[in-house]
């Protein structure tokens, strides 16, 4: 399971009339399954190929087709569909449509919500082979490229209308993969340039496993939610990352480098491989802090009535990390019940780590398995931030900026 930066986005996809609106129902499914969000609106020719039924199904939101078809008395459709959006696709465009977008027509529910929307724009063309290189056309292409829209080429092969040739929709995996990488870049920009650009960060997340025997294991409710977007925005802002995965429920993030482990001994393994390397540290797993003395290698027989687990202490991998750091930024986490302050200032010195983040993980919206939290930041001198309830993919965000910074820092102090 890889997670997609699909997740989550509004993303409007506009269906115009031409045989290839088929090809547009392939698109919006893959976009809904990577988690994306996704309102169609067909042209009245699109609707000729295409019923809007299946868009709707796909989609599982209502489809467009008429401006003037307002079902919520609140809201303006086409200004809400275009304010919502975190990009807009295109597919199949027609002639038509891409000369409409070129000459600012706005004449039914496409064309006005492409003129309204601020998001970026997609266009994945797909016509005759000769409409296509019609001056007309291609200077329109141009004309859209100078503000910006992007384009997925049409493909080169057998045509609807019988020629061989380029005008033939791109495939939706394709387009559902530059539609990724628009929105991944968009939100490298929105994190504000690459402050970790050349640095090397590696993240632990998730619940360690440890073993008893072959079919029965130790471990924990982590999620691995927080470490992973952790490393999310760690890559967002310029990093080259590790991240190391014990058990995860979440799904693991593209555009990193995934090591999978199981017990906080192939944690251990996995950190210090990389550790000299690294400039930042970041121990947001749940490691166990126990673990069964003996690993038995054949399944165990019950037996008696009672039985007992002899369990001896895992190594401390942050702790370890702290003896052996030299250039490294290290950042340990703290899960606490009561006296916040005083236990995550004592781990910070215990440890040797630069930065500890400490939530309470009684407070609502905190936490294991939900996507925010709330979080207060420690560096030596005491509580240096605090972030109240926000999503685990902004805390990662607000970390890693402050992780850059601290690093600039340091390289201003040194002599
Ligand atoms: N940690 C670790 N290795 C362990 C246990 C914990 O690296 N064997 C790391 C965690 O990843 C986390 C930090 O240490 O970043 C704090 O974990 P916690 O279990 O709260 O630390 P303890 O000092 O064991 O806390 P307590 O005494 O409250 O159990």
């Amino acid at each position: 399971m890889v997670s997609s930066s699909l997740r989550g986005r509004t993303i409007v996809v506009g269906v115009t009339g031409g045989i290839a609106a088929y090809k547009a129902a392939a698109l919006v499914s893959r976009l809904t399954q990577r988690g994306a969000d996704v309102r169609v609106i067909m042209t009245e020719s699109a609707a000729k190929f295409v019923a809007p039924l299946t868009f709707q199904t796909l989609s599982r939101n209502p489809v467009y087709t008429d401006t003037f078809d307002e079902r919520d008395p609140a809201v303006v459709s086409h200004i809400d569909l275009a304010d919502h959006a975190d990009l807009f696709i295109v597919a199949p465009a027609t002639a038509n449509i891409i000369a409409k977008m070129a000459h600012g027509l706005a004449d039914d529910m496409l064309s006005t919500t492409l003129l309204a929307t601020t998001a970026p724009i997609l266009v994945a063309p797909a016509m005759n082979v000769h409409m296509y290189a019609h001056p007309a056309v291609q200077a329109n292409l141009r004309l859209l490229a100078e503000r910006g829209v992007r384009f997925v080429e049409p493909g080169t092969g057998q045509l609807a209308c019988g020629y061989v040739g380029k005008g033939r929709l791109a495939e939706p995996e394709t387009i559902a993969d530059t539609a990724e990488a628009l929105l991944a870049e968009m939100a490298r920009e929105a994190a504000g340039g690459h402050p970790l650009a050349g640095r090397r960060v590696i993240v632990t997340a998730g619940g360690t496993v440890e073993r008893i025997d072959p079919v029965r294991y130790i471990t924990n409710d982590s999620s691995g939610k927080m470490g992973i977007a952790i490393a999310e925005a760690a890559r967002d802002l310029g990093a080259d990352v590790t991240l190391i995965a014990a058990r995860v429920t979440a799904e693991l993030p593209a555009g990193v480098e995934v090591v999978r482990v199981e017990s906080a001994e192939d944690m251990l393994r996995a950190v210090m491989e990389r550790f000299d390397e690294a400039d930042v540290v970041v121990k947001a797993a749940a490691v166990a802090d126990y673990r069964p003395a003996v690993r038995r290698t054949s399944k165990m027989k019950k037996k008696e009535d009672r039985l007992t687990l002899e369990l001896e202490k895992t190594p401390d991998i942050l702790a370890e990390a702290g003896r052996r750091k030299t250039k490294q930024l290290l950042i340990g986490f703290a899960a606490e019940t009561d006296d916040l302050e005083a236990n995550a200032m004592d781990k910070l010195r215990r440890k040797n780590c630069d930065l500890i983040v400490a939530n309470d993980v009684t407070a609502p919206g905190a936490g294991f398995d939900v996507d925010t939290n709330a979080v207060s930041v420690f560096d030596a001198a005491g509580r240096t931030a605090e972030w109240k309830v926000m999503p685990k993919r902004e805390i990662g965000l607000r970390l890693m900026r402050l992780a850059a910074e601290r690093l600039a820092d340091r390289e201003a102090e040194a002599p």
